[in-house]
């Protein structure tokens, strides 16, 4: 079974005045991606990339078009099954990191396995091992304010993983770490893929990064274009 296949998927924004300006931001995009593989979307600016992960992610709803998610049509649910979803088999990271400035790390981590009624010790032991993982073993007390910002995007990788999500969905990644820490963020990916078996999906228009994904799948004017 496919872990993501989008049918005919298509978004279409209006703008402007009496919204008469129609944009196709995905335009009848055909996708199927297998478990276990590491994808990479480019493309430039407009192409669609975001609008196709937030469609992914269940966080956008379709002008028009299926998507599955395993054996799930996201088109039938409503929004709480929607967002359960999102919580069992979903993880996300974004450019902007998005951690809870007021939690620390671990609590930061700790926070999405609370949702999913996780208990309070085992809750604790997954956060501290899977920032371990990650390199963050000594700074599980941090709070974001007191790291750097690769440091931060690996604890919003860490929180995203610590659930076991079947798919990884990540938005530019990269976008404001530096070049070798972007070489280590994206080695850390590339092991988790392969330890894990975590399916990823990474958006990125940095053509060096999207060579750690084993597919690169090519957008332009909300089309797959390879
Ligand atoms: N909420 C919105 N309302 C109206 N138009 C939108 C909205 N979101 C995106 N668009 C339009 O849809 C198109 C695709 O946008 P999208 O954000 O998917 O591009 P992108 O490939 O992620 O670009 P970038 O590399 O700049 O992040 C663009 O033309 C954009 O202006
Ligand atoms: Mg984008």
């Amino acid at each position: 079974m496919s872990i993501v296949r989008c049918e005919e998927l298509s978004r279409y924004y209006y703008q402007g005045a009496e919204n008469a300006i129609e944009v196709r931001a995905l335009d009848q995009v055909d996708l199927q991606i297998e478990p276990g593989e590491f994808v990479s979307i480019a493309g430039p600016s407009g192409s669609g990339k975001s609008t196709l992960l937030n469609m992914l992610g269940a966080l956008d709803q379709p002008t028009s078009g299926k998507i599955w998610i395993q054996d799930e049509l996201l088109n039938g649910l409503n929004k709480t099954e929607l967002a359960d979803l999102r919580l069992r088999r979903l993880g996300f990271v974004f450019q902007s990191y998005n951690l809870i400035p007021v939690l620390s790390a671990r609590e930061n981590v700790e926070f999405v396995l609370q949702l999913q009624g996780v208990g309070a010790a085992p809750r604790k032991a997954r956060a501290d091992s899977m920032l371990e993982r990650v390199g963050l073993g000594e700074l599980t007390d941090r709070r974001p304010a007191e790291m750097s910002g690769g440091q931060q995007q690996r604890v919003a990788i860490a929180r995203a993983l610590a659930s076991e999500p079947d798919l990884l969905l990540a938005d530019e990644p990269s976008a404001n770490l530096d070049s070798q820490t972007t070489a280590d963020l994206m080695n850390l990916l590339t092991e988790l893929n392969r330890s894990l078996g975590t399916t990823i999906v990474m958006v990125t228009h940095d053509t060096e990064v999207m060579h750690y994904a084993e597919r690169q799948i090519k957008m332009r004017d909300g089309k797959i274009v390879n």
